[in-house]
């Protein structure tokens, strides 16, 4: 395995993504073209980063991890073995992820087949300081606030927060929160003019 740093690198796929000199990114890695990688980070190997992303500071990124293009990932956040990131994710600072349910140091649980998969669907955000505990599945668009835990998979578009999060309502794809509203009915939200309806128990859609 070979590392570099510095702005000098060159991958299978592109050589026009930054990092800083003082990051580390372990080869061999798909990193996309217009990517940034920022102070102090480390990217192991076998990791696939699409295009524009920002990966600010002190960001670890665990070998294989596959993340989308566009995704935003804010200073402190490691991104461990089991979790992926779709396109235009946001990972707020300090944000948590986990991978393993019952740790013990004693009894360790390190491989592979113990970590439990956590999936950020396309366009959600993370708040500040929130906790992903794994084995969950964070909805498109979804929504989770600052200081957050969350214990349970995330609704595409919903609004969570709290400790354990709990769902309070809806947020648009533009990122502004959508007014109540009932099963069989729509809304449009009052910032972008897009129109949202109930499909499931507990699930929206864009409408068509
Ligand atoms: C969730 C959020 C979007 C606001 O949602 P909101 O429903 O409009 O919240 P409001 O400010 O109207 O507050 C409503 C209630 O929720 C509480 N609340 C808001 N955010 C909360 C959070 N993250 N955790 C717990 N409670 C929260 C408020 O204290 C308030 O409680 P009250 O009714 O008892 O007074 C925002 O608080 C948040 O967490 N944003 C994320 C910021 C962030 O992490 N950015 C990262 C990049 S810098
Ligand atoms: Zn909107």
């Amino acid at each position: 395995m070979s590392t570099h740093n510095g702005n000098t690198q060159t991958t299978e796929k592109s050589t026009d993504y930054f990092v800083h000199e003082s990051a580390y990114v372990d080869l061999p890695c798909k990193i996309g073209a217009g990517t940034q990688i920022w102070h102090f980070s480390h990217i192991m190997q076998n990791v696939e980063i699409g295009e524009k992303c920002k990966i600010a500071q002190n960001v670890f990124v665990a070998a294989g991890v596959k993340i989308g293009s566009n995704v935003k990932i804010q200073n402190n956040v490691s991104v461990y073995a089991g979790v992926t990131l779709e396109d235009n994710v946001f990972c707020g600072p300090s944000c948590v992820f986990t991978n393993i349910n019952t740790p013990r140091s004693a009894f360790p649980r390190n491989t592979i087949d113990d970590y439990l998969v956590t999936l950020v669907k396309q366009g959600a955000t993370i708040g500040a300081n929130a906790t992903i505990v794994c084995g969950h599945t964070i909805g498109r668009y979804a929504f989770i606030g600052a200081g957050s835990t969350v214990t349970k998979n995330v609704s595409d578009y919903a609004l969570v927060y709290g400790n354990p999060a709990k769902q309070v309502g809806w947020m648009c794809e533009c990122g502004a929160k959508l007014d109540d509203f009932e099963v069989d009915t729509a809304t449009t939200c009052k910032a972008c003019g897009r129109e949202y309806e109930y499909c499931a128990e507990n699930q929206i859609k864009r409408k068509e």
